[in-house]
């Protein structure tokens, strides 16, 4: 059996399913209202039932009063539908929606994706979630006030531990000590989540997505939801690194192209060495692009990756059309900061 809720404000509809709690079933639909913990103990999903009726299979919960719950307020991490549905409720629309939080997390485990890349899963405390939009980026909180940024990898719908790319910089102290000392149940802070690179879902237009090296964390995460949700916009991403060991996952991408009719993948090498056995595309990530779509002024184009990549691609882009309101980029800083330290 299942419900329909109607959200009053947006008049987006969706449904819910018996015994799913409102939240759960919202975001299944592509539909981002607030979270925080998903546990019934923050408030951050509280909003009005103005028609129908909600239950707790667990009872009422903690951050909910019975003074609040008779005037029709209800946390919809946690409230199942009995009847169809009417509620009101503020729907994360920006980045400025959500408010950065800083948390405490625990290194879940680690891999080892590249001879230079590392990837992180980090779990935040028992009852905190982190919401966040796709594409976006945290900062650890290191001594002395600094701050390291890298990009959430991990889709918001998949949200039980958080997933990091991390690339070693040369002489990069942080990063040293990722490769070098970290070391599973190490615990870390960090705030969160930032920036406006998030993908924008009430476009039109179709995507191009460029990533440099660890660019394709933020990209992945873009390009799960976007599966997930089941955005059929036309998505053609061009990976682009030095050589083939630097394409980690590099099965990730080509099974998102077998899967998935209107999702193209074409990576890039711009040092391939002789033993790659490379018969893909060469050379620069950005002329790849304008070489397949010299007009890009019907575009949307997100591209994430290294200050230098993002500048040229910029330029050209610019020059074969594409308009500056549709560009979205995330310029990675690999600056060395000798005085890193880790918290
Ligand atoms: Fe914390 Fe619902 S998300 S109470």
């Amino acid at each position: 059996m299942s419900y329909r809720v109607r959200i009053e404000n947006t008049q987006h509809e969706f449904t819910v399913e018996e015994g799913e709690a409102v939240l759960s079933a919202a975001l299944r639909h592509g539909l981002i209202l607030p979270y925080s913990c998903r546990g019934g103990t923050c408030g951050t999903c509280m909003g009005k039932v103005v028609e129908g009726r909600v239950s707790y299979p667990d009872g009422r919960p903690p951050a909910l009063s019975e003074a609040e719950e008779a005037v029709g307020q209800a946390l919809f991490c946690q409230a199942r539908a009995d009847t169809d549905l009417a509620i009101e409720v503020r729907e994360v629309r920006s980045a400025d929606d959500i408010r950065p939080r800083k948390l405490p997390c625990r290194v879940e485990r680690m891999d080892t994706l590249a001879h230079d890349v590392r990837r992180l899963w980090l779990r935040t405390p028992g009852n905190e979630r982190l919401q966040f939009l796709p594409g976006q980026y945290i900062d650890f909180l290191l001594r002395g006030n600094r701050r390291r940024s890298f990009s959430l990898a991990n889709p918001p719908h998949d949200d039980e531990l958080l997933e990091l790319h991390v690339r070693q910089v040369p002489d990069g102290r942080f990063t040293g000590y990722i490769f070098e000392e970290l070391k599973e149940r190490a615990l870390l802070r960090f705030e969160g989540p930032f920036g406006t690179f998030f993908l924008r879902e009430d476009s039109p237009r179709p995507i191009l997505m460029i990533g440099g090296g660890t660019g394709f964390a933020p990209i992945k995460s873009m390009l799960e939801h976007a599966f997930h949700h089941g955005i059929d916009r036309p998505i053609h991403f061009y990976w682009g690194v030095r050589a083939r060991h630097d394409l980690y996952l590099a099965d990730l991408p080509e099974r998102w192209a077998r899967e998935h009719a209107s999702f193209r993948y074409t990576p890039v090498l711009s040092e391939p060495r002789a033993g790659d056995r490379w018969n893909g595309r060469t050379g620069f990530v950005h002329e790849a692009v304008i070489e397949d779509y010299p007009d890009l002024s019907g575009y949307d184009v997100y591209m994430s990756g290294p200050p230098p990549m993002i500048e040229a691609a910029k330029t050209a882009f610019a020059i074969h059309g594409l308009d500056p309101g549709h560009l979205y980029f995330d310029s990675f800083d690999f600056a060395v900061d000798p005085e890193d330290d880790p918290a």
